[in-house]
């Protein structure tokens, strides 16, 4: 089994849920990368991207990437942005296994209207604005998500399909 575990999508796919449910079920410890930039920072994301800009924010999400990448047992729920950045995509490929959480522009905008998370990239987009920017960005993004090794279905995904995934890939 992989000694790293990476699950990469849009924001509100679901990384976090199924990233720590997934790291009890298999024994892992389990990482939130938005979190742990956070706690290194000592600031939220939406004041990092406030206060140093998102290319600062990147920077940052990266090393810590590389930080994690000389832990292991792990699984990481990484920030939707992670995969397309600063070759980020590679590295996880290179030292884990990376699963896609896919679901369409609708599915992701239903979630992220009934989400209470903070997101600095949607901030105050009406429900027909975020549709848009969701369908943009995704198209943009689509290309990196779908280097990862697995690309799993989000709609009423079950913990246990990703288990059955590490479980199968070696
Ligand atoms: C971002 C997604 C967020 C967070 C930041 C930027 C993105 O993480 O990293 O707000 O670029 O898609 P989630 O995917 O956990 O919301």
């Amino acid at each position: 089994m992989h000694s790293r575990i990476f699950l990469i999508g849009f924001m509100g796919s679901g990384k976090s849920t199924h990233g720590s449910k997934l790291a009890r079920k298999i024994g892992y410890d389990y990482v939130d990368m938005d979190r742990l930039i956070e706690e290194t920072a000592g600031m939220s994301v939406p004041a990092i991207f406030r206060e140093h800009g998102e290319a600062v924010f990147r920077k940052w999400e990266r090393d810590i990437l590389l930080e994690l990448c000389r832990r292991e047992n792990l699984v990481v729920s990484t920030g939707g942005g992670a995969p397309c950045h600063g070759g980020m995509i590679r590295i996880m490929n290179d030292q884990g296994c990376t699963i896609y959480i896919r679901l369409s522009p609708a599915e992701l905008q239903q979630r992220l209207l009934l989400s209470r998370t903070e997101r600095p990239l949607i901030k105050g987009k009406s429900e027909e604005e975020l549709l848009h920017f969701i369908e943009k960005l995704l198209e943009e993004r689509e290309k990196y998500y779908q280097q990862a090794m697995h690309t799993v279905d989000g709609v009423n995904l079950q913990t246990e399909r990703l288990v059955e995934l590490i479980r199968a890939s070696s």
